[in-house]
């Protein structure tokens, strides 16, 4: 029989890794918090219909990427691939419109069957901000500013830069559309396979193609930019104008046109040169007929998501202060002692470990790899006495005290 492994594309988190993960989520939502977000959790599968409908038939994730099976009554379903359309579908099926403008975070798995590597997994995590019910270019600035706070309080600046573009409102996309593909059309034959596919049915996403060939074209390419209606220009300037007034420095980067068929007006990338290829750190932008394009009212929108998987490579791991105790019984049969004092130092909210080693040094050795920071060893002398000893491992004193007065000392880090 084959060994059971664990599933390519997928990553199980212990220790170190899971405590970066954890520290990373708490970040994000202290400073959402800030911002007014509220913590929302909507459920991991979909029907496939939520994502067919939002993220656009021709969408790669739609397309390719999506982990979709029927359930037993022959309903088929996603597993999600991306937060923003669930956290639409959940605003329209709970009838939310009175509640809008809403601000809400979210954070958890989602699936996507990519080819796996550094920084690219079929079961990766996202942190996920939503800012539903606002057009204004403020609205825009401020879920940037949120996304550039979050990375700068991970300890992330001065290794990330912002990339930002628009892609304007329907009319502005519909002319550039017709630019872009008369452009394309004149270099059909040098384009790679992939963006002939493209050109075909949307000649957009050649913009952020990584084929040798294909950046080369771009250079020359006509720029969204150049094609925007004055009220399109109008809110792209005002993002950028308040940017500048939170110190929030950008690049315009006319090929940040993303991949999914919902962006309308402003896209942006949080972009790292530390992970190799898969550098985008947090990517998003505005999404203005999303919520119609599902069935539900014409309502803005606009948002952004994290990979939380890049930015634990990038995180280095705070270690918090814990006061840790090692219990150690010299003798086995003093287990039942060390557990009760254990127990008693739990209930005020101190982290004890009793330690099953009856041999001192090799105790002290596990006490000390568990960076504990007292160790308490209970020894016939201690059980006669009614006095524990107690050792402060950091500064190497020590003393013997009633179990009271051990509670106390150590309760309020005394000693
Ligand atoms: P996205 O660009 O598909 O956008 O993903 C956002 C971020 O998730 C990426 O920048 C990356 O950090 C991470 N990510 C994506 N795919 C993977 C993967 N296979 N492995 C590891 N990390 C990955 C969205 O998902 C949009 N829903 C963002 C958004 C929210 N737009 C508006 N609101």
């Amino acid at each position: 029989m084959s060994k059971i492994q664990s599933v390519r594309g997928t990553k199980d988190y212990f220790f170190e890794d899971q405590a970066k993960f954890s520290q990373i989520v708490a970040k994000a939502k202290q400073v959402s918090e800030r911002f007014g977000y509220n913590e929302t959790a909507i459920p991991i599968f979909e029907f496939t219909e939520v994502f067919k409908r939002s993220l656009g038939d021709l969408s790669e994730i739609v397309n390719k990427e999506m982990y979709t099976f029927e359930d037993r009554k022959g309903q088929s379903l996603t597993l999600r691939p991306e937060f923003t359309a669930g956290v639409m579908r959940a605003i329209i099926s709970n009838g939310l419109y009175n509640k809008l403008p809403l601000k809400l975070l979210s954070w958890g798995p989602l699936f996507r069957y990519e080819r796996p590597q550094r920084g690219r997994m079929r079961q990766f995590h996202q942190i996920n901000c939503e800012y539903v019910g606002s057009s204004s270019p403020f609205a825009d600035s401020e879920v940037i500013s949120l996304a550039n706070m979050i990375l700068e309080e991970l300890g992330f600046g001065g290794k990330f830069s912002l990339e930002i573009n628009t892609l304007g409102d329907k009319e502005s996309r519909k002319k550039y559309y017709e630019i872009l593909s008369e452009y394309y059309n004149k270099y059909r034959n040098d384009l790679s396979e992939y963006s002939k596919l493209r050109l075909e049915n949307n000649p957009l996403r050649i913009l952020d193609s990584k084929e040798a060939e294909d950046i080369k074209i771009n250079q020359t390419a006509p720029s969204m930019l150049d094609y925007l209606t004055t009220e399109s220009k109008k809110h792209f300037d005002r993002v950028l104008s308040q940017l500048e007034r939170m110190q929030i420095r950008y690049n315009i980067n006319k090929n940040i046109v993303r991949g999914l068929d919902y962006y309308s007006h402003t896209t942006f990338e949080f972009i790292t040169k530390e992970l190799g290829s898969q550098g985008a750190l947090i990517a998003g932008g505005r999404y203005d007929g999303l919520m119609a394009m599902m069935g539900g009212k014409d309502c803005p929108g606009v948002g952004f998501a994290g990979g939380i998987e890049r930015m634990v490579e990038l995180y280095s791991y705070q270690r918090k202060e814990e006061r840790l105790v090692s219990v150690i019984a010299l003798n086995e049969d003093f287990y039942d002692k060390a557990y009760e004092i254990a127990h008693h130092l739990r209930k005020t909210s101190v982290n004890v470990e009793v330690e099953h080693s009856t041999n001192l040094s090799k105790a002290l050795k596990k006490a000390l790899e568990r960076n504990a920071k007292y160790a308490i060893f209970i020894g016939e002398e201690e059980i006669n006495s009614g006095k524990l000893k107690i050792k402060n491992l950091h500064s190497r004193n020590e003393t013997k005290l009633n179990l009271e007065e051990l509670i106390n000392i150590v309760k309020n880090d005394e000693f």
